[in-house]
């Protein structure tokens, strides 16, 4: 399993110390939530910490960008060193071309999608992206409870990537735990996201290595 810990809960007053922490682990990505109190009802952090974080990190850096009209942002999240932008399918009315300016600038395109939107809905999209984010809570906070019903979008939504012959592969957040990571493991997710699990453990190295090894 490709687990990318989610920066969200790491202890800010000691950045340095937790990525090199990720930078020990079996983590194969770094995963950034920017939040603008708009989209979701939280602020979380912008780019000159991303900026911080990407000379820090060796891992790629998987930037969730939970705001509206993030193609605004396109060339400032590339100028980041974000190897990955995923943004909100809910956040962008002409999706199409997001993705497309997203390529152009050279990074991977992901899309998101909040727990109640469909998985059909990325249905005229999915061929032409590297991956999907699937929110297993109403995206703003970590620490919430996982929504089992993601576990159904998980085996749907591999459906529909292999009819469309599609590349992307499927990523997971929110309230992600050896628990829920193992039957998310056995759905079909590629990719797992966990902020709580990994930051608030006695040793986030063995938290990371457990989901690893799913
Ligand atoms: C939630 C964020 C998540 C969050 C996950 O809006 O997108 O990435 O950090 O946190 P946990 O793993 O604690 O649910
Ligand atoms: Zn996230």
């Amino acid at each position: 399993m490709i687990v990318s810990p989610s920066l969200l809960s790491a202890d800010f007053g000691n950045l340095a110390r937790d990525i090199e922490m990720i930078n020990q682990s079996k983590a194969q990505m770094l995963h950034l939530d920017v939040m603008d109190g708009v989209f979701v009802p939280n602020i979380s952090f912008g780019f000159p910490v991303i900026k911080y974080v990407q000379q820090l990190c060796k891992k790629p850096l998987d930037v969730h960008l939970m705001i509206v009209e993030p193609q605004k942002f396109i060339n400032e999240v590339r100028d980041c060193g974000a190897d990955i932008m995923n943004v909100h399918l809910e956040a962008c009315n002409h999706l199409d071309r997001v993705v497309q300016q997203i390529h152009d600038a050279g990074m991977k395109a992901g899309v998101t999608i909040n727990p109640a939107t469909p998985v059909c809905l990325l249905r005229d999209i999915v061929a032409k992206l590297d991956l999907v984010l699937l929110m297993s809570v109403n995206p703003g906070f970590g620490g919430q409870k996982f929504i089992d019903n993601t576990l159904n979008k998980v085996k749907e939504l591999r459906a529909l990537i292999v009819e469309t012959g599609s590349r992307a592969v499927i990523e997971v957040d929110g309230g992600v735990n050896a628990e829920t990571g193992r039957l998310l493991a056995n759905a079909g997710a590629d990719v797992l996201v966990a902020g709580n699990y990994i930051f608030k453990a006695q040793n986030p190295l063995e938290a990371i290595e457990t989901l690893y090894n799913l």
